[in-house]
């Protein structure tokens, strides 16, 4: 007769289903013991041939360590399925005290955050924020802003031409009269070298008293360095009424230029030349009793301006100013070249 060890059956199956860390592997130890051909099972079917005292005893026994183990097995899944969910709680749990991921969101250029304060502080001394076309007519750009052909200060603006063909009439006027319409001029276009074009347009259809700013992108054609770019921002300024003078507008451009770099500066105005301001002149700002540093062109509009748009100069007064938004922005923030503002470095642009 075989001798079968209960005790060490019921050790093993123990031992193995304590050590099963999952359900599947505790599902195999039970089929093999208790399975159609476990160990157990086969101790069951092997009673038969037994004698019946044998069958009783071993019966009994075999019986003991099958409840035993069914038990057993019982347990550790119970165990198994409670660690299970522990896990999957661990794994869910939301811990709302924890920081939030930080999304990494755009921001405004350098040169868009400069204008959009150059404009609130402007709009808060009253002035309206105007654009206007950044193809011009050669018109607008030059001979309305007292620039004519073959004058010697064309040369102050390097234009990009455009090569065009159509005809645009003189612009003078909306709806032209006989004697305009011979006057029809083809009228060749251009990048905008200035936004002082837009001094003529404004005034052609606002009657003064007058208050704007325009911000705007122009064009040059010329070799870029450090501080020249082909294409650069201009802020434009234009004040018109009965009795302005030079003292107003250097009491506006003072608050501004206070205001933007926010620091007191010290301005000092030279005397310049522009074909559309007489008097003209340039401003220098310093700060903290620094260097002198050009700032922006200005000066009273010009007679023949006024007259372009269709004003009477002897009604009316006005000054009015350009300044580069580039380099504002340089002045403030203390950029030395202003192809950054176009270069799309973002390890440039990341810093403001
Ligand atoms: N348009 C001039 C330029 O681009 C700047 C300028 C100077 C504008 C004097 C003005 C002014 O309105 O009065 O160089």
């Amino acid at each position: 007769m075989v001798k079968i060890d209960l005790k060490n059956l019921k050790v093993e199956a123990r031992k193995e289903i304590k050590k099963t860390d999952n359900l599947k592997d505790l599902d195999e130890i039970f089929k093999k013991y208790l399975g159609k051909k476990g160990e157990i099972t086969r101790i069951f079917n092997s009673l038969k041939k037994l004698s019946p005292k044998e069958r009783k005893k071993l019966g009994e026994g075999a019986n003991l360590v099958k409840r035993e183990v069914e038990e057993m097995t019982k347990e550790r899944a119970k165990e198994l399925q409670e660690e299970l969910r522990k896990q999957k709680i661990e794994k869910e749990k939301i811990d709302v005290t924890r920081p939030g991921k930080k999304l990494e969101i755009g921001h405004l250029h350098p040169l868009t955050l400069v204008q959009r304060e150059v404009e609130e502080i402007f709009q808060s001394m009253g002035f309206s924020v105007i654009i206007g076309p950044e193809i011009e007519t050669e018109w607008y750009n030059f001979d309305a802003l007292n620039i004519p052909k073959d004058h010697p200060a064309r040369d102050m603006w390097d234009t990009f031409w455009l090569r065009n063909n159509q005809k645009i009439p003189n612009p003078k006027s909306q709806i032209p009269n006989k004697s305009q319409i011979l006057n029809f001029k083809s009228q060749k276009l251009l990048l905008r070298t200035h936004t002082s074009p837009l001094q003529v347009r404004y005034m052609e259809k606002h009657q003064p008293p007058l208050r704007i700013i325009v911000p705007g992108r122009c064009f040059r054609h010329e070799a870029t360095d450090a501080s020249h770019e082909i294409q650069f921002y201009q802020l434009e300024g234009l004040v018109v009424d009965k009795d302005i003078s030079g003292a107003n507008f250097k009491a506006i451009i003072e608050e501004f230029l206070k205001r933007f770099f926010k620091t007191d500066i010290e301005i000092r105005l030279r005397p310049s030349f522009f074909p559309f301001t007489e008097p003209s002149f340039e401003i220098d700002i310093r700060r903290k009793k620094g260097k002198w540093v050009e700032t922006m062109g200005a000066g009273m509009v010009h007679p023949k301006v006024f007259e372009a748009a269709g004003l009477n100069p002897k009604n009316w007064q006005g000054f009015a100013f350009g300044a580069g938004l580039d380099r504002l922005a340089m002045l403030k923030y203390k950029i030395n070249d202003i192809r950054l503002f176009y270069s799309s470095d973002l390890r440039f642009l990341k810093q403001f």
